[in-house]
């Protein structure tokens, strides 16, 4: 299928980076949030963004423009009405992604693909409430997305192989590395990085070491570019909870419980860079 239009539902920071990514290779997009003034802060985001690039010389100011120009804002999802994709980024809640999926299905044409950019929950589960099953898909992108190239691709139990093709060749036209994952709770990355982030919170939780040694052990002797309390803190502490909570349940394994101590920042409304504290203090 030939994909031109892409409506991007949700415009937090990771739809809004979708939303980015996709406006710089060519895409007209929309993005949409049920709440105007967070549509306004995703656009806002992204041309934040873009002014660091011109800042250094990368882009003209009139590349800028014409990449702004390829996205239209809305609050209404009736105008999702003419994309050939929709790519929903909206928050990590079941619920959530079913009432939007539930409307997008009475919505968008018949031939559009719908995407969940979930980045744990079962494709197949948020396929079920539509009467398209086969051309729902994971399409799960990576934080900061304009500069994170993985992008992980899961099929529901019905996607079709042209759906699974279409998308493949999207994530590569926009620059993205896409490698096919199965649906499994928190699929590869997830599983792998959310327990990495809740041990490191069992470590504060209990004594061991504070959030800036923990970091400091994982950055310096693991070479990673973000310890994982401060990358707990860029993801949002509610997001990593969520997450953890989707494996336990999924996978029933106490291996996966989620520390006390997340909840708790979590119930604080400590979520991290979004809410200006969590391990950390932003300004
Ligand atoms: N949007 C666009 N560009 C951004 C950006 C953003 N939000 N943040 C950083 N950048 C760009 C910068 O402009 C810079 O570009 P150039 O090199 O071209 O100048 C580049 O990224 C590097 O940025 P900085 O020099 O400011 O900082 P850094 O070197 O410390 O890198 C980082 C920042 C790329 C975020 C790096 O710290 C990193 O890779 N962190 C780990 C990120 C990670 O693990 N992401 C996955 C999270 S898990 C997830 O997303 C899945 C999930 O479901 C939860």
């Amino acid at each position: 299928m030939d994909i031109r239009t892409i409506t991007v539902a949700g415009a937090g920071q990771m739809g809004s980076g979708i939303a980015q990514t996709a406006a710089e290779s060519g895409f007209d997009v929309m993005l949409y949030d049920l709440d105007r003034q967070a549509a306004g802060r995703g656009i806002a985001r992204i041309g934040k963004a873009i002014s660091r690039s011109v800042d250094k010389g990368r882009l003209t100011e009139e590349r800028k423009a014409d990449i702004l120009n390829k996205i239209t804002l809305s609050s209404d999802l009736e105008d999702a009405r003419g994309a050939d994709l929709v790519i929903e980024a909206a928050p990590e809640r079941m619920d959530i992604k079913k009432s939007l999926f539930r409307a997008l299905d009475g919505i968008c044409r018949q031939d559009a693909i719908l995407a969940t950019n979930t980045s744990s929950l079962s494709i197949t589960e948020i396929a079920s409430v539509t009467g398209r099953p086969e051309r729902v898909i994971g399409m799960h992108f990576m934080n900061p997305v304009p500069v994170m190239p993985l992008v992980e691709i899961i099929r529901g139990m019905a996607t079709s192989d042209e759906v699974f093709g279409s998308i493949r060749s999207l994530a590569q036209t926009l620059g993205k590395t896409p490698v096919e994952v199965r649906d499994f709770p928190g699929f590869v990355s997830n599983r792998v990085l959310m327990p990495m982030i809740n041990e490191a919170v069992f470590a504060v939780y209990e004594g061991v070491a504070a959030p800036e040694a923990v970091d400091q052990v994982m950055k310096l002797g693991m070479n990673h570019p973000m310890g994982p309390l401060e990358l707990a803190d860029f993801i949002g502490i509610d997001t990593c909870l969520a997450i953890m909570e989707t494996l336990y349940e999924g996978f029933g394994d106490s291996k996966y419980r989620p520390c006390p101590l997340l909840r708790k920042y979590a119930a604080a409304g400590w979520l991290g860079r979004k809410s200006g504290r969590g391990f950390y203090i932003y300004e």
